[in-house]
């Protein structure tokens, strides 16, 4: 369903992601493993279309992602909760998850179409807003806090929230545990698990290699932008070569 071809990223001279190539079947969660500053993020952003592929090809559902733009590729039914949140600070949790519901109208036809799309805009939007709420009661509570005063926790959340509000089929996460206690990450695991038995595939970038591979169908591992290792998440788990780099276990 997403079929990633021999894809690369560079940035000026650091050739960021090299050759990777991958697949996500629908109703999988596939995890791509890697040490700091192996190219996961960038391999999520081309596939979303934030960074440009100088070589490869994305396909999604029969469609080619690689020429899009990052809002032509949201229209596509797929949605990224970015590295590190990037939740807008000052605005209010209601407007933050507002704003990602947005984005699914957003674009030129709002600016052809003026003050008509703010009608369109609302077609489901409240329905989206009561599921992502439903999902996430501690944002309903905190849905006039300033965002910027969550806790990380409760920010990825919203920043999950924000991406769920577009209704996707394909969900690419970033390193969504990242500084979050044990407990949370545990939390954030069950609910992708729970998103799946909703219909969704998920793409999951992770460190915490025994967190991702717990509900992982199947892992893909990155190192300086070239994935060098898959297999399903028991094989990755099984690998002597996994658990000495990325499992601590010797
Ligand atoms: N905007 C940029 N400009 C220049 N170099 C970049 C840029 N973004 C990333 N890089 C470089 O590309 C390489 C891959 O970075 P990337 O962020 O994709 O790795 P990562 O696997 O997501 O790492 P991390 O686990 O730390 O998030 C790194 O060497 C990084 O320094
Ligand atoms: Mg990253």
């Amino acid at each position: 369903m997403l079929t990633v071809e021999n894809l690369s990223v560079r940035y000026g001279h650091i050739h960021a992601v090299r050759e990777a190539s991958l697949t996500v079947e629908p109703g999988e969660i596939v995890a791509i493993l890697g040490a700091n500053g192996a190219g996961k993020s960038s391999l999520l952003k081309a596939i979303v279309g934030l960074e440009p592929a100088v070589d490869g090809t994305v396909s999604w559902r029969e469609q080619r992602l690689d020429q899009l733009s990052a809002h032509q590729v949201a229209h596509t039914g797929v949605a990224l909760v970015p590295e590190g949140r990037q939740v807008l600070p000052t605005m209010s949790v209601r407007d933050n998850l507002l704003l990602g519901g947005y984005k699914h109208h957003a674009g030129r036809l709002r600016d052809l179409l003026g003050p008509i799309s703010w009608l369109m805009r609302d077609v489901g939007l409240q329905d989206r807003l009561d599921r992502v709420f439903r999902l996430f009661p501690r944002l309903e509570e905190r849905q006039g806090q300033m965002a910027g005063s969550l806790s990380g926790g409760e920010q990825q959340m919203l920043a999950t929230g924000r991406a769920l509000m577009a209704s996707p089929e394909l969900l690419l996460l970033d390193e969504p545990s990242i500084g979050l206690a044990p407990n949370l990450v545990r939390d954030t695991m069950q609910l992708l698990v729970g998103l799946r038995q909703e219909g969704l595939t998920i793409l999951l970038v992770e460190q915490d290699a025994h967190a991702a591979l717990r509900i992982a169908d199947r892992g893909y591992v990155m190192e300086t932008g070239r994935v060098v290792a898959d297999g399903t998440a028991k094989e990755l788990l099984a690998s002597p070569r996994m658990r000495r780099a990325y499992l601590g276990i010797a």
